[in-house]
This record gives structure tokens, C-alpha cells and sequence, in this order.
């Protein structure tokens, strides 16, 4: 097993205006990474509906909507607001100067 840095840096602050949200890679993972007006959020980027990539997919408050079939995410909770049961995977984000940093396993 590979050990790995706990936060690792995948955006700067002013990449992601607030209200947007992108794909991102870190150590092969892809995350959405949001802006919800100022507080960083990163989810899984596939959708389990289809695999529609969520971080190209449109941020409403701490919603965001998948760009292929519209299912809907809380980015805060991973949750779909019309069904609880279906989420996808939160990490924790943290922001350390102008780096926005995401919190990945120590080991993969
Ligand atoms: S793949 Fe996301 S809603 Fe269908």
C-alpha cells in the first residue's frame, strides 16, 4: 500500500468562483470540487445514476445537478434531496492560504 499526504492540494481559491464547481484529479480520483458561496465541498465526480461526471454539472446553493439526467446532490451531506439513500462520497476540504486542499485515504 501506498502511503499518501493527508491534504493534498487540487485547486487554487480563485479557479473556482463561488457558485461553480469543476473536476478534479488527485492520486486517480475525480472530485467535483464546488464553491458554495465561499465554503469549498468536494463529492465523488461520478454520478451513481449513469457515471455522468458531476463536476461539470451546475451548483445551485449546496445542490448540485448532474449535466446528464439532472439528478440533484447536497454537496454538504452527499445526499439526493428526493431520495437520502442515494449519495455520493463527501471529503473534507480545507483551505490553506490560496490552495484549496482535499483530505484523501493514507492509503489507496
Ligand atoms: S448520470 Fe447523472 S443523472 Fe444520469
Amino acid at each position: 500500500m501506498d502511503s499518501l499526504p493527508v491534504y493534498v492540494t487540487v485547486a487554487q481559491v480563485d479557479e473556482i468562483p463561488p457558485g461553480t464547481c469543476r473536476t478534479v484529479e488527485v492520486e486517480g480520483i475525480f472530485l467535483a470540487l464546488c464553491n458554495v458561496n465561499g465554503t469549498f465541498r468536494a463529492v465523488d465526480n461520478t454520478c451513481p445514476h449513469a457515471g455522468g461526471p458531476l463536476g461539470e454539472g451546475t451548483l445551485d446553493g449546496e445542490v448540485l445537478e448532474c449535466p446528464w439526467h439532472g439528478w440533484r446532490f447536497n454537496v454538504r451531506t452527499g445526499e439526493r434531496p428526493e431520495n437520502p439513500e442515494i449519495c455520493v462520497a463527501c471529503l473534507e476540504v480545507r483551505v490553506q492560504g490560496a490552495n484549496v486542499q482535499v483530505k484523501i485515504p493514507l492509503t489507496l
